[in-house]
This record gives structure tokens, sequence and C-alpha cells, in this order.
């Protein structure tokens, strides 16, 4: 196994994610790299100590430029709020370091254009976080919608819904203030799960309207005060896409607040001849149309088909951990220039794109009319 030495910035929620993806590495049986987290940055002392019980980590910074600035370090994965994506990603690229980035790319379309002619600039590997696509429901639903078998497309629902904000006495984070999330709010937050597969499939909106709601403009700060809460929490974009040269209709969700739902990606493709449906919310389930001379739903328990082979047996069942760790083997791996035809993590070409999306939502929704994307 090639090791690749990997260092992170952020370990809060998904910094720790990844920490454990790459501590059960042993799980993948056809990956020829290894990662191994070397260092990790964060401002927050508490953070830090958690990495501790890495033997590996053995640089623990409350100074990014010190990580990436490290010979220890080849890769940097970067998870920090928003508003720090353009000067961390910039820093990190002229640093020549290579890059796995979270979503949505900066704060706004022109800090995901800078950090786009920043890895231009650079020559170096980068790509964007989103692990959803690598469940196997929706790699066959790929598959599936690639394959021609769904003849003329009806139609294609892509999206993301959670009810983190719900309850209105949960404290607030930096995810509810525009000033760090972005004015995008949720169309930040989840946007890049919803438009990771219609962007690789070609399906590019070329125009949309938007219905964005908010959700309790205060929340308990944590400190025994109020947080004033000013991000969009759901998002409803109804765009027009080209496929096989007809325009088709194609919905794009985001939402977090969505009564019931935990961490829920969905996709669904509806044609004339075939459709394909699946949710993470039954995760091994893959339900496919079928038109004969009757119609059918048909539906298949795939267990552990995952893109990168792995230990655990065929019958269980795939969740967002595995993901996170099937995302990581693609960049790995396409980064070794061995993906050999699996799909590849989300591009920052991509990561601009769904910017684009999200600039004409909030244009559609304040203007309440039909805008063109990416102009
Ligand atoms: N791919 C996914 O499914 C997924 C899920 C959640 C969040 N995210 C993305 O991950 C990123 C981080 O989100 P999170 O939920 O992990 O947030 P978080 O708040 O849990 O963690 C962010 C960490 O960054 C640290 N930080 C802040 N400023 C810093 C600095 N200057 N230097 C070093 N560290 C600093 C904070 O102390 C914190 O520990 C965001 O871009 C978010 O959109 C992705």
């Amino acid at each position: 196994m090639h090791e690749v030495r990997i260092g992170i910035i952020g370990g809060g929620l998904m910094g720790r994610e990844i920490a454990a993806g790459f501590a059960r590495w042993c799980a993948l049986t056809d990956v020829t790299v290894r990662p191994v987290l070397t260092a990790v940055a964060d401002l927050n002392p508490a953070a830090l100590s958690w990495f501790e019980a890495i033997p590996s980590c053995t640089l623990r910074t409350t100074d990014y430029h010190e990580l990436i600035n490290h010979p220890n370090v080849d890769v940097v994965y970067a998870a920090v709020p928003h508003n720090l994506h353009e000067q961390v990603y910039c820093d990190t690229l002229a640093a020549g370091k290579d890059l796995l980035a979270e979503k949505p790319f900066g704060l706004d379309l022109a800090a995901a254009r800078n950090i786009l002619e920043a890895v231009r600039r650079s020559g170096r590997f980068v790509r964007c976080s989103s692990e959803m696509p690598f469940f196997p429901g929706a790699q066959r639903a790929v598959e599936y919608a690639r394959s021609g078998a769904l003849g003329r497309v009806l139609e294609v629902v892509s999206g993301f819904h959670h009810s983190s904000d719900l309850d209105p006495h949960k404290a607030a984070n930096w995810k509810r203030l525009s000033a760090v999330c972005g004015a995008g709010g949720v169309l930040n937050d989840l946007g890049m799960h919803a438009c990771h597969v219609p962007l690789r499939l070609g399906w590019r909106p070329e125009r949309l309207f938007a219905q964005l709601q908010k959700g309790y403009p205060r929340r308990p700060d944590g400190r025994g005060g109020q947080a004033e809460c000013d991000t969009w929490d759901n998002a409803l974009l109804h765009c027009w896409t080209q496929i096989g040269g007809e325009a088709v209709p194609l919905r794009m969700e985001m939402k977090r607040l969505a009564p019931g739902a935990t961490n829920t990606w969905f996709l669904e493709v509806l044609g004339t001849d075939g459709g394909v449906r699946f949710s993470t919310a039954e995760p091994k389930t893959l339900w496919q149309f079928e038109r004969g001379k009757e119609q059918w739903w048909k539906r298949t328990e795939l267990g552990f088909g995952t893109p990168f082979k792995v230990v655990t047996g065929g019958i269980f069942e795939p969740g967002f951990p595995d993901v996170i760790q099937q995302m990581w083997a693609a960049f790995l791996m396409e980064r070794a220039g061995q993906l050999e035809g699996r799909f590849g993590c989300a591009t920052p070409e991509e990561a601009v794109a769904s910017h684009e999306i999200f600039a004409a939502a909030l244009q559609s929704h304040s203007t309440g009319s039909v805008v063109a994307v990416g102009v």
C-alpha cells in the first residue's frame, strides 16, 4: 500500500468523521493507497485533544499555516465554516498541497470562482466533498440513468432533507448565520448534495424558479442568551434542464425543516420506458420502474455493493461512515491515476456550477421570477 499523509484543518463534526474513516481503512480490499493522518489544525483545544487518540497524528496545532507548510503532510482535508473556505483553500494550494475540501467551496459564487482560479494556477489535485452518491443504491441509479433504459426522461428530483432546525430550543450554530454560512443558507449547507449527480450526468439547470423559506428568527445562543438566525432553511428549486435534446423539469430540494427526516438524500428519475428511485431512508433498497404490457415498480435489496470492495458482508446495509470512506477511496485512487472508470468525487468545476445554481436561486426568490443559471 502506498501511504499518503493527510492533514485535517477543522477537527469538528466532519474532521472527526474523516479521521474515523481512515482508522478503519483495513475494511477496504481493492485500493492501493492508504491515508495516514499526521496532522490536525483547529482553533479549539478541545477539538484538538480528541485527535490524541490517533497515534500517527503527531502535529496538533491551532495555526493551520503550520499544518499546510509541514513536510509531513501531502494532502489537506479542510472542514471549516464557509466564511473561511476561500482563504484556507487558497493558502493550502499556495503551500503546494493537494486538497479534498468541504462544500460549498466558499461563501458565494465569487469565492468559488476565486478558488477555482487558484486550483488552476496551482496545478494541484483538488476535489469537493460530496459522499452521498457513493451509496450503492445511488451508484446503481446513476448507472441505470446512463444506460438509456429510461427512454425519454420525463422528470428528475434530487434532494437532501433533514429536520435539525425543527426544535426551536436547539442552540444556534454558525450554519444559521448568513455572515458565516453565506447568504445562500441551506443552499450552501445542503445544495451540493442535491446538485452533484444531476451535474455529473450533464443535467445542468438552464433556468429556474426558487422558493426559499426561513426557520426560527431567534434561537438560544448556548450561553444563556438569544442569537439572531437569518439564513434560509428550506429551498425548492424548479429547474429546466436539457436531456436528450428535450427540456426536462428537474426539481432540487434542500431542507433543514423536513419533518421526520434525519439525513435523507434522494434521487428519482422517471422516463417513458423506465424509472429509478433511491433514498438513504432505505439505504440498501433500489426501486426501478419498468413498463411492458403492465407497469411495475421493482424493489431490489442491494446490500453492500460499494464501488470499492470491502470486507463487510455483501448482505449488510451501508451507512454514512461507509460512503465517507468510499469517497476518500475515490479521491485517493483518482489522485493516483487508478480510478478506472469508477465514480469520482465532485470537481471544483462542479462546485462552481453548484454556486451558479445557488446564485440564480437567490435572485429568483428575491425577484419572484424565472432566472437563467450561470449568466
Ligand atoms: N459532506 C458532508 O456531509 C458534510 C456534513 C456536515 C458539514 N459539512 C461541511 O464541512 C464543513 C465544516 O462543517 P462541520 O459541520 O464539520 O463544522 P464544525 O463547526 O463541527 O467544525 C468546524 C471546525 O473548524 C474549526 N475552525 C474554525 N476556524 C478555524 C481556523 N481558523 N482554523 C482551524 N480550525 C478552525 C472549529 O473550531 C470547528 O472545530 C463545512 O464546509 C460544512 O458545510 C459537510
